[in-house]
């Protein structure tokens, strides 16, 4: 029987020296996907401007790299809270990009998944997935097996490669009743 050759990586925080594949790996999404509405890729001093943002505030950003060469990035994700007012700020927004090369290995999982328990940690209540177009259906899935459950859909929000496009809200509950 053919050796199975399974990727293995590990989840670690996001470092400035990142952030030049990060840049790559989402403006990949940007220009070819319809899970995020931006229609041209963020340069990477944008990217570095986030980042910093995300980071300042002590909010998690974090990568997947494959546990032999952790110079390498297979994917990100990070969260914000998910309007600056006062009132939300146990609500949290999630966002999760692989590689193209490292899709539908279980990379995206694995980010969410530690995003998750470092914001149950933090004290987030609630985290919502706020999905570019309801046809995404990775992201869906993704959010659907890390108990994330639709809560509204938002129908032709945004315009993106010529079509009107819905954002499908997902919502997962951290609080520990
Ligand atoms: C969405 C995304 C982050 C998922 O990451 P991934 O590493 O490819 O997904 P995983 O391999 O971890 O799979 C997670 C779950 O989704 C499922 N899945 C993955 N790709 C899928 C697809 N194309 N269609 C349906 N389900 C899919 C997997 O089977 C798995 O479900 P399971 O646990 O029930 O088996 C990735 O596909 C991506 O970067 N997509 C483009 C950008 C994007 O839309 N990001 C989300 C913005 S909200």
């Amino acid at each position: 029987m053919a050796e199975q050759h399974r990727p293995t990586f590990l989840i670690r925080p996001c470092f400035q020296q990142d952030l030049e594949q990060v840049q790559l790996i989402y403006a990949h999404h940007v220009t070819t996907g319809t899970g995020t509405f931006e229609h041209d890729p963020p340069p990477l001093a944008e990217m570095e401007a986030r980042w910093t943002r995300v980071v300042s505030h002590g909010w998690p950003f974090i990568v997947a790299s494959p546990t032999r060469d952790l110079t390498r990035v297979l994917g990100f994700a990070y969260a914000q809270q998910f309007r600056e007012r006062e009132g939300y700020a146990k609500t949290f927004e999630d966002s999760v990009y692989v590689a193209p090369s490292a899709m539908g290995q279980g990379v995206g999982k694995a980010l969410l998944q530690d995003l998750l328990r470092q914001l149950q940690d933090d004290g987030v209540r609630e985290v919502l997935g706020v999905i570019g177009d309801s046809a995404n259906a990775a992201s869906i899935r993704l959010h659907e097996t890390l108990g994330f459950r639709r809560v509204g859909v938002m129908q032709n929000v945004g315009r993106k490669f010529n079509r009107w496009l819905d954002v499908v809200i997902m919502q997962r509950s951290l609080a520990q009743s």
